[in-house]
């Protein structure tokens, strides 16, 4: 594996085989190191949202929080190629960190292949085939906050309520309900009380994931009905 650093980031190479970067500032890895970057990505917000099935259905659209490495992204569209999804996915994503653009972009190892190639592609042009992409590079909560186009799916993935707490009140989780469409769905990989007492006092039904082995805490799926 390259000995990559950039900056206050370094590449770690995770279980599964997949890469992703450990944050020096926030001290946490982007992606779970003993889960695998790709098989958390995949298990917790790609399936997790049903976003490949709900796409069979209709154009969707998805607000991506924070975009990070872009594995979430790369992973759902890697997904919708195999399935041979036509209808749009459009991603509204949002990012503090510039640098992980350069980084996504020139880093090469990063799985999937092909779900990271649709994603370059639209750091440049914004619309790929059926897929489309507006990342905004600011601070997510103001962001946030200023939005009122309803959502489909939300991947809610910022650093962990210790080391990133303004991303975890309640208030946020009262706007996030309000941006889902009925029937709309929000995944996170948090599973902790406070959270969840959160997410319930914002409206959502909640449950958990299937965990992904007796030590990892499940991640949480909550739905707006
Ligand atoms: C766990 S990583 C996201 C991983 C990403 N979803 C992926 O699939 O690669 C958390 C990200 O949240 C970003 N972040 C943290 N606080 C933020 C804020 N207030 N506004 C915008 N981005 C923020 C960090 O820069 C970091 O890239």
């Amino acid at each position: 594996m390259p000995a990559c650093i950039y900056g206050n980031k370094k590449i770690i190479n995770t279980r599964d085989g997949s890469y992703t970067f450990y944050s020096m500032e926030y001290n946490e890895s982007y992606k779970t190191k003993s889960v695998g970057a790709y098989t958390e990505s995949l298990h917790k917000f790609v399936n997790g949202t049903n976003i490949i099935e709900r796409a069979r259905e209709k154009n969707i659209r998805l607000l991506d929080i924070c975009f990070g490495i872009g594995l979430n992204l790369a992973v759902t569209f890697d997904e919708a190629l195999k399935n041979g999804i036509t209808n749009r996915i459009h991603a509204l994503s949002v990012e503090k960190d510039a640098s992980l653009i350069s980084i996504v972009k020139n880093t090469h190892i990063l799985m999937p292949v092909n779900g990271y190639k649709v994603v370059r592609s639209l750091l440049d042009n914004n619309y790929v085939d059926n897929f489309s992409m507006e990342i905004y590079i600011q601070d997510a909560v103001n962001f946030i906050y200023s939005l009122n186009h309803k959502f489909d799916v939300i991947y809610f993935d910022p650093f962990s309520k210790k080391h990133n707490s303004e991303m975890w009140s309640d208030d946020m989780f009262c706007k996030l309900y309000s941006l889902l469409e009925t029937g709309g769905v929000l995944t996170t990989y948090a599973s902790g009380k406070g959270i969840k007492e959160s997410l319930v006092n914002a409206g959502f039904s909640i449950s958990s994931l299937v965990s992904l082995g007796t030590r990892y805490q499940p991640a949480t799926k909550a739905v707006k009905y």
